[in-house]
Parts: C-alpha cells; structure tokens; sequence
C-alpha cells in the first residue's frame, strides 16, 4: 500500500497546483476566488477574465488529471491509475496552499478520466457540452456528468469493482463540491452562461 500512498500524495500536490489562482495571480494580480462564484475553476475564470483564461484554465487543470492517472497506471497499474487520479481531484479541490479553497474537480476529472475510459468520456464530454449550449448551465452539465460516470461503470462493468468504487468517489466528491449550485439550480438562481456574456470579455 505505501506505493499506492505515494502516488496519492504526489498526485494531490500536483492537484494543488490551481491554475486559475495562478493565472490570476501571476497574469492579472487578481484572485478569481474573489469574484463570481467565488470557485477557483475554469467557469468561473471565463466568467470573471473571459474565455480565453477559462480555457487555459481548463486545459491546465485537466493536464494534472492526465498525467495524474498515467503516471499512476504507469507505476502500478490500473489501481495505480484511480488513485492517482483521485489525488489529483482531492488536491484541486483542497489545495493545502490555499486554505483548502480550490476549485470543483470537474477539469481535473475530465483529463483523469480521458485517460482511464477514452471513448465513454468522449461521449459524455459530447452530450454534456450540447446540454451546455442549450441550458447555459455548466455546473449542470458537471453534475449530470459526474453522475453518469459510475452510472457508466455499473452497467458496462468497465474495470470491475474496482473502477467502480473510484467512479463513485469521483461523483461524490464532484456532487459534494457542487452543493450550493445544486441549492441554486433547485431555486432558479443559478448563473447561465450566453454567448453575450462571453463576447463582453
Ligand atoms: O466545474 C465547475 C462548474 O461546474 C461550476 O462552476 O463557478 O459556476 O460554480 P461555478
């Protein structure tokens, strides 16, 4: 097990690495934490900076999922792979540099996971972004794709119990960090995103 701890613990400090803290740090000298949703994330750095440090944002913090899940498979197998994966969501979400105050997991889940189910997640990634456009909800879309992944696992039973367990934790953890948008969408408060907003930027 100290194999599987180790990888856990690189993969979170790698996690902890919050590109949209630093972007806005090092590029605009501004903390996204203090704006928007206040969440250290892609959405809320598009929404905040615009698009394109959404999107850098995104790429970046799905790169620490990637290399999180490879390097883990890599060292110790497809358990390897999960646990990697999970320090890296786990260190996103609660950076230990930043008070413990990152960001969703949502990015970081998505590179993991490209990585350990390439084609179903191609095809979730594809149904998600066409109920973004016509909801203009993304923490929407996060939670139903988070939802659909164990969902996933249990009826192809990709990866046996073990994938399934991890599928479970990665939608866990990604419902608990969405828990007051949850709150917001049951009460019709929750920000969509329009193509206007986008352009302002
Ligand atoms: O991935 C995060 C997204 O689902 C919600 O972000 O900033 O709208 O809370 P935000």
């Amino acid at each position: 097990y100290v194999g599987y701890g180790l990888i856990f613990i690189g993969a979170y400090l790698l996690g902890c690495f919050s590109s949209s803290y630093f972007l806005g740090r090092w590029f605009l000298k501004d903390d996204v934490r203090n704006y928007g949703s206040g969440n250290a994330g892609a959405t809320n750095m598009t929404r905040v900076f615009g698009i394109s440090y959404g999107l850098l944002a995104l790429v970046m913090d799905a790169l620490k999922g990637v290399i999180a899940a490879l390097v883990g498979t890599w060292l110790l197998g497809p358990v390897g792979g999960y646990v990697g994966a999970l320090g890296a969501i786990v260190g996103h979400n609660w950076p230990v540099f930043m008070k413990f105050k990152g960001g969703k997991g949502i990015a970081t889940s998505i590179g993991a996971l490209l990585v350990l189910m390439p084609i179903p997640m191609l095809i979730i990634i594809a149904s998600l972004v066409i109920l973004l456009f016509i909801t203009g909800y993304v923490s929407l879309s996060s939670i139903l794709g988070a939802a659909s992944v164990p969902i996933y696992a249990a009826i192809s039973g990709y990866g046996g119990t073990p994938f399934l367990v991890f599928a479970i934790l990665v939608a866990a953890m990604a419902l608990f960090s969405h828990r007051q948008n949850i709150v917001r969408l049951i009460k019709g408060e929750e920000k969509r995103f329009t193509w206007e907003s986008l352009k302002k930027k």
